[in-house]
């Protein structure tokens, strides 16, 4: 992928990290536009950012039997013409069949440095955990739950001070930084996925994966 990426995001809760990706699109920190937004709560607060920026948004999904809903979700991409698709807080668990027919264009972010803690309240678990480096992992989907290649994670140390909720805070302003870097270095070529696996162009390279809070 060497052109400008058109993505397709798919969001259900506040959009926080839906609205990283428009803002890190429209000042070029990524060669990338956002062409789509899915939203599987009508009240996603995504929504209304994408209306706000004039992207176009599917809410109107089929909420029963997956199958149907993944064939809409998969027609509104192709319908876009969306090389990639970004998962930023979809509360649907996707089948196989779909992760299949995405494979290598459907990546996610996880608020963890996977493989530890994945599932919900990843920032909860390290807490309790008592991680001394927490962090948030981009990777690419595969059939199951936060798993699949590692694209870009960040990383930073944990405040022992600090309880639950400012470390879900932390790790929130991180993956507002790693979402957009991690799609600029597909969008680059500097990364890409090949059968299972992440390529990188140059170990180590500009844009290494490896970032710390302070290099984002
Ligand atoms: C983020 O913490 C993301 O890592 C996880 O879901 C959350 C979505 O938050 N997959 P937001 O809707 O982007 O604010």
């Amino acid at each position: 992928m060497s052109r400008r990426l058109k993505l397709a995001i798919l969001a259900s809760g506040r959009g926080s990290n839906f609205e990283a990706l428009v803002r890190a699109s429209k000042e070029k920190r990524m060669d990338a536009e956002v062409a789509l937004l899915v939203a599987n709560k009508g009240d996603a607060g995504a929504s209304d950012i994408a209306k706000r920026e004039g992207i176009d948004v599917l809410t109107s999904l089929s909420k029963g039997r997956g199958a149907q809903h993944e064939r809409e979700v998969l027609a509104a991409v192709a319908a876009a013409r969306a090389d990639l698709v970004c998962l930023a807080g979809y509360m649907r668990v996707l089948s196989p069949s779909f992760v299949r027919e995405l494979e290598g264009r459907l990546i996610n972010i996880h608020p963890s440095l996977l493989p530890a803690f994945p599932g919900l309240d990843a920032q909860a678990q390290a807490h309790r955990a008592g991680v001394r480096i927490a962090g948030c992992t981009v990777h690419f989907v595969d059939a199951d739950v936060d798993a699949g290649p590692i694209l870009a994670q960040a990383a930073l140390a944990v405040d022992p001070a600090w309880n639950a909720r400012d470390l879900a805070e932390r790790i929130l302003a991180l993956e507002h930084k790693l979402y957009p870097a991690a799609v600029e270095m597909l969008a680059s070529g500097k990364a890409r996925y090949d059968q299972g696996r992440v390529v990188f162009a140059g170990a180590r390279a500009p844009g290494h994966p490896l970032f710390s809070a302070d290099a984002l």
